[in-house]
């Protein structure tokens, strides 16, 4: 088997799931959040479609679902991006990083949801934050005004801004506030760091250039300690002028990559836009994710999820072979080339006064391969002192791996398995990494997707006591599988799946969320209120018109909602 099909053909839908195997646990509850692009055929790269925001409740009978099912519910985030595209499709193109448009480069904010306090974010890498109604899963707001942001990562005024940012900001717990960044591209083609805050109240940020703060391919992950902030140059996913000009893909991702300390108290305490440079660090291999831990009197302790020999910018497309030599499955032109060697992951301990770094524990073993994405607990308790971290590993897919890929990395990739090899779902203990509990999924046909850690409330936090909750994409139907997190390898407790056996498409990471938080209320960036001054004039009538005609529809829908 190789990855389903269904994974870019099925299309998103609600869903009303019933319990299908063991028993649903007593306790549990909350909100799973999922981002997911829509599926975008017209794309060189079918993943950069506009963002979809899916909700799995928890608890049985939510949001119209009958008593004894669960709510699967989502929608289409209708950003100003989504809007002008659906009011003027014709005008857009594909271009390196989603649509090019007259009206500049839309935000597919598909990659991440991020909970804040009963807000909710939808994230990418190549936009703002944007705030979605937990509720509808509706568009409320863009992150921080084009003004405050200030000049773009590609030049000039825009209706839809071009910036390089980050698919995972955090939010700081104690100072109640979101950081993230902007890059800004540099002669070589290289884009140097800035440092964005926002307060989560208005619609100012501040930013701060990172003068030494270089990055080679993206800044995927932004994490953080009490004290600092951890940066870095994830290394997987490097842009190619070449292939972007038409010819073929001869970029490859880095061996290792750069991380920057950063001190959030002299950010701060520093008027806005003033330089700062981070400490900085190497690590190897490449990282797309990484957590630290809170506490760092003892200096900054990092759990990376390394991404071993994964170019996420290599896609498969039309002609391709697979690593057994048989043509690609068609279906799955426009996926992305997945791992050509099992994954590590490991814990370093950076001290940012000595610059001194050790590795103070690794894993990579023969079932590592294709480290998807992980579930741990977000609270403050756990992120000060983390007892177990759940990782989703997918297998060695050789179907979705392209001969032109290890052709090109030659003796940089090692021997490859003869065929697909089981996911699993693994908890490692914190600071050792050693295996705590591993699960294995037998069916190779299983895409594995993101897991989220759904605490007890009830017990202390720290990733061991609670729910893993994963949902699994697979030709024959969708199903969420859900595990005790103190012991993945029992299998799952319950199963959920849709009445039809309906297929779900690719979903990216996953949030859990309280589904009792109030949010607070604050000020939204008015869509109207972003357009830069005289930017319509340069559109021509019909499509200022168009423009106009999204800024009135946002108008009443923010009008609606206050009612
Ligand atoms: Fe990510």
């Amino acid at each position: 088997m190789s990855v389903p099909t269904s994974a870019i053909s099925a299309r998103h839908q609600d869903l009303d799931l019933r319990v299908v195997a063991g028993s649903w646990p007593e306790g549990i509850r909350g909100d799973a959040v999922f981002s997911a692009p829509q599926v975008a055929t017209d794309l060189p790269f079918a993943l950069f479609g506009f963002g979809v925001m899916c909700r799995l409740s928890l608890r049985p009978g939510q949001h119209g679902a009958g008593d004894d099912r669960f709510a699967w519910r989502t929608n289409v985030v209708d950003t100003p991006s989504q809007r002008l595209h659906r009011a003027a499709a014709e005008t857009f193109l594909p271009g390196p990083t989603g649509y090019v448009s007259p009206f500049g480069f839309p935000n597919a904010a598909n990659t991440a949801p991020l909970p804040w306090d009963g807000r909710l974010f939808a994230t990418w890498d190549v936009g703002r934050p944007v705030e979605v109604d937990p509720d509808t899963l509706g568009f409320l707001g863009e992150v921080g005004s084009q003004r405050s942001w200030g000049p773009a990562t590609l030049p000039g005024d825009q209706v839809l801004p071009f910036y390089f940012s980050t698919a995972h900001p955090v939010v700081d717990p104690e100072r109640q506030c979101l950081w993230t960044v902007k890059q800004s591209f540099n002669a070589d083609g290289s884009t140097q760091l800035h440092v964005v805050h926002w307060d989560g109240l208005g619609t100012e940020v501040s930013v701060w250039p990172i003068s030494n703060g270089v990055v080679f391919g993206s800044s995927h992950t932004v994490s953080q300690t009490r004290d600092h902030l951890v940066l870095a140059d994830s290394g997987n996913f490097k842009a190619d002028p070449g292939e972007m000009a038409g010819g073929p893909r001869t970029v490859t991702i880095d061996d290792d990559a750069a991380v920057y300390l950063v001190r959030k108290d002299a950010l701060l305490e520093s008027p806005n836009g003033t330089p700062h440079e981070g400490t900085p660090f190497r690590v190897a291999p490449t990282t797309g994710h990484f957590y630290a831990c809170w506490d760092d009197s003892d200096g900054v302790r990092v759990l990376f999820e390394h991404m071993d020999r994964m170019d996420l910018g290599f896609k498969l497309q039309e002609g391709d072979r697979d690593a057994l030599g048989r043509p690609v499955d068609p279906g799955l032109i426009g996926f992305y080339n997945t791992a050509m060697a099992p994954s590590t992951i490991s814990e370093v301990l950076f001290d940012p006064v000595t610059q001194q770094q050790k590795v103070e524990a690794r894993h990579c073993d023969e079932w590592s391969w294709n480290l998807e994405l992980s579930a741990m607990d977000w609270s403050l308790e756990a992120l000060g002192s983390p007892v177990l971290h759940h990782v989703a590993y997918q297998g060695y897919r050789p179907g979705a791996v392209s001969q032109r890929a290890v052709e090109l990395y030659g003796d940089r990739v090692g021997p490859l398995p003869g065929g697909d090899t089981p996911g699993s779902l693994v908890s490692f203990r914190r600071g050792s990494l050693e295996v705590h509990s591993r699960w294995e999924f037998a069916d190779t046909g299983d895409h594995i997707t993101s897991p989220t850690f759904a605490p007890d409330l009830d017990r202390a936090r720290g990733g061991q006591h609670g729910w893993v909750v994963l949902p699994v994409l697979s030709d024959d139907g969708f199903r969420v599988e859900v595990f005790d997190a103190g012991d993945v390898g029992r299998g799952p407790v319950a199963v959920l799946a849709p009445p039809g056996r309906e297929c779900v498409p690719v979903l990216l990471h996953s949030a859990w969320m309280r589904d009792d938080d109030t949010p607070v209320g604050c000020e939204r960036l008015r869509f109207g209120d972003d357009l830069p001054e005289g930017v319509l004039d340069g559109l021509g009538p019909d499509l200022a018109a168009v423009v106009q005609g999204v800024v009135a529809d946002l108008d009443a829908a923010t009008a609606a909602r206050s009612d």
